[in-house]
């Protein structure tokens, strides 16, 4: 239960296990583009979602290189380590920064956002992050994308994509950026980036991608009758992901968005009944992961440890500057109420074992308590 690479469902582990498949032959071009077509329906986009080999990380690089070039300057709004690597890939690129950088554990405050743009009105470019997956807190896009004006913003979606609702095309959020290996439950190794018009045409102004991140290179591939890609795709990870897709979209995103929310509030409700203070204030839609500080006395990676060495139960630790002083237990992707009510079983007998005033059951009680709630029908 770490906020990704998340546990995979069984049919997608044997999709994995399929023969491969030539990219250019009829098997596959039929796959890749039914993976498009519910990429599209996943990201809520009418616009082009282009999949790259490699990480997260990889896909961000591409939004940055894509949008900006040496010598220019964005905005990057950030709250917690995943919000500061926008910072890092553009500063590694030669291009300049503006960088409103809030409280880790807090979200990215909007009118300081639209104040740092009053003073630089010449950026064309904002990066956030849609969850802030080192702290399990989720900005608020839409009021960024008010504070933003019409500049081009990009969120990066690596841990909420299929957790947390973004609607791209309804809000307005022009780069939307994904990874395989979390909410769509597929092994680490895809990168997403879904594109509007605006940031297509800006790109082609600003971009200086090189060869192996060029959206039009990219693009150029998948646009191709039958879909194509611009080089060999990662064919086993493309029928690994076809087939969460499927999964996905037999669940219906709606009743996905739901689920998190049962299993958030549930996690959150736990930690609160074991009297562990959550980073971050409550909120309804923090669903990637619930995030707690280290209980006085507490040090380091101790409960993750022995969480992990007792009951089997993988939790993660802090990150950056959090690292060693708090705890994240992922629920995004594969998860049912199950899988709350055992990290919570686990989590309250550890602290019981650290001699922390915990009954056993008081963890587990309040997650039955949330799924009670919720009513008949919670997966
Ligand atoms: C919000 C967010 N952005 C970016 C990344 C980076 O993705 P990757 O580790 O696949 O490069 C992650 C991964 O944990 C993430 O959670």
């Amino acid at each position: 239960m770490v906020p990704g690479p998340t546990a995979l469902p069984p049919s997608v582990v044997a999709a994995g296990a399929r023969p491969i498949l030539y990219h250019r032959a009829d098997e596959f071009t039929t796959l890749w583009a039914e993976t498009l077509s519910a990429l599209g329906r996943v990201f809520q986009t009418g616009g082009e979602v282009l999949v790259l080999t490699g990480s997260g990380s990889g896909a961000m690089a591409s939004a940055v290189v894509n949008l900006a070039r040496p010598g220019e300057r964005v905005l990057v709004a950030s709250c917690g380590a995943f919000g500061d690597r926008w910072a890092e890939i553009a500063v590694e690129g030669g291009i300049g920064i503006r960088h409103v950088a809030g409280e880790w554990g807090r979200p990215v405050d909007p009118d300081a956002v639209a104040a740092a743009l009053a003073e630089e009105p010449g950026i064309g470019v904002v990066l956030t992050t849609q969850c802030e997956t080192s702290t399990g807190v989720v900005n608020d896009l839409p009021a960024l994308r008010e504070a933003v004006g019409d500049r081009i913003l990009v969120a990066d979606a690596v841990s909420g994509l299929a957790v947390v609702d973004l609607p791209m095309d309804r809000w307005g959020i022009d780069v939307v950026v994904g990874g395989s290996q979390k909410g769509l439950m597929t092994p680490p190794g895809l990168g997403m980036v879904a594109v509007n018009e605006r940031a297509l045409a800006w790109s082609e102004a600003h971009g200086d991608p090189g060869y192996l991140l060029s959206w039009a290179r990219t693009r150029a591939g998948q646009n191709q009758l039958p879909r194509r890609t611009a080089f060999t795709p990662p064919v086993t990870l493309v029928a690994q992901l076809h087939e969460a897709l499927r999964l996905i979209e037999a669940e219906g995103l709606p009743r996905v968005y739901e689920r998190h929310r049962v299993l958030g509030r549930a996690c959150r409700a736990a930690v609160g009944a074991l009297g562990l203070t959550p980073l971050g204030a409550e909120d309804p839609e923090a669903n990637v992961c619930t995030a707690f500080w280290n209980p006085p006395g507490v040090e380091g990676e101790t409960i993750p440890r022995l969480m992990k060495a007792r009951f089997g139960v993988e939790v993660a630790g802090g990150q950056g500057r959090l690292a060693g002083r708090m705890v994240r237990i992922g629920h995004c992707g594969w998860y049912a109420w199950g899988d709350i009510l055992n990290a919570a079983g686990a989590l309250e007998l550890v602290l019981v074992e650290l001699g922390l005033p915990v009954e056993p059951g008081d963890g587990v009680r309040a997650v039955q308590r949330v799924i009670a709630d919720a009513g008949p029908g919670v997966p």
